[in-house]
């Protein structure tokens, strides 16, 4: 997938790591000569040639600002990416949000079946782990573990899996999200994967979990702010570009920072996150400009 429209540092970031990503899944899912081949073929449906990889870019950047090795922290994005994709596999399903489109194509339960998009969300929750509990990620056991911890964190009722529910459960009656409630829905839903790719970076980097306060305000405020730009772009995006379903949240019964408060407060708010976000960095150099141009990147994107 090409990135247009971003200039400089952050374009050519994109880039490369996207093509890295897609080799790195490449050779982590050849598929078998068996009749497991369909699992593996989805598996890579969902993870090669699709996606921005921001979450990726947010490790691989993180983890430059502390010289780590990039093949170990491309593997670590990968293993973030890998639950992204399975999140929305499931989430595309008809128990979920019901889409037919991802990434500019038909969503993987449509090009399969339901069953293989359950699995093929199993699996790639599963090699996420085996890819971090790899030596080749890291010779150091306690780095490994902190790695695990951190990813299983981010994705279980902590995390996505527990935002997903509370977004699932929005349209019910009787569930009214004050702006409270929605800020942790979000923080859960989307926040959590963000800011545990940063945490990885830094976990790689052998940061101090004291020396991490700044990226932990910094991953915050981007957290948020890209559930916000994802809900602005559901409302005023342009579904060609965005490689999915738009317009979908408010018949869904969806309840977002968009319907709290409108596009121009949302859109405001994500600004002023994206302000705060860069300012937690304001002790790096040019070193984390690409964190900075990333946090202006996820608010005025449109895909
Ligand atoms: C979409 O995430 C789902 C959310 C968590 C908002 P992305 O916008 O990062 O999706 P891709 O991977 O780039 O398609
Ligand atoms: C999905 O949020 C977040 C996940 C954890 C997968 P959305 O349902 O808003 O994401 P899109 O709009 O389908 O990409
Ligand atoms: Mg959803
Ligand atoms: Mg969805
Ligand atoms: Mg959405």
């Amino acid at each position: 997938m090409t990135v247009v429209g971003i200039e400089g540092v952050l374009s050519s970031g994109l880039k490369r790591v996207q093509a890295e990503i897609d080799s790195v899944f490449d050779a982590f899912l050849p598929v078998p000569n068996d009749t497991r081949a369909r699992l593996v073929e989805a598996m890579r449906y969902a993870t090669i040639g699709g996606g921005k990889r921001v979450r990726p870019l947010l490790v691989v950047s993180t983890a430059e600002l502390y010289g780590v090795d990039r093949t170990a922290a491309l593997r670590a994005g990968a293993a973030v990416e890998a639950i992204h994709a399975y999140s929305l596999i499931h989430d595309d399903l008809p128990c979920m949000d019901d889409d037919d489109l991802r990434h500019g194509k038909p969503t993987l339960h449509k090009t399969f079946d339901e069953a293989t998009a359950v699995l093929a969300g199993d699996a790639l929750h599963a090699l996420a782990f085996e890819i971090l509990a790899d030596t080749e990620t890291s010779s150091d056991p306690f780095v490994r573990s902190e790695l695990i911890a951190t990813l299983g964190t981010a994705s279980g009722m902590n995390g996505m899996a527990g935002g997903q529910i509370m977004d699932m459960v929005a349209d019910e009656e009787g569930v009214e999200y004050d702006l409270h409630s929605i800020t942790r829905l979000q923080q859960l839903k989307t926040g959590a994967l963000l800011a545990a790719s940063v945490e990885m970076g830094a976990i790689l980097g052998k940061v101090p979990p004291e020396g991490r306060a700044h990226l932990r305000a910094y991953s915050r405020d981007i957290g948020l702010a890209f559930q916000i730009a994802d809900d602005l772009l559901d409302v005023t995006g342009d579904q060609e570009k965005a490689g999915k379903a738009l317009r979908k949240d408010d018949e869904q019964g969806k309840q977002t920072f968009v319907t709290l408060m409108g596009v121009d407060k949302a859109r405001e708010q994500a600004r002023v996150l994206v302000d705060q976000a860069v300012g937690h960095l304001a002790n790096h150099g040019a070193e984390a400009d690409l964190l900075r141009e990333l946090a202006r990147f996820i608010v005025e994107r449109d895909r």
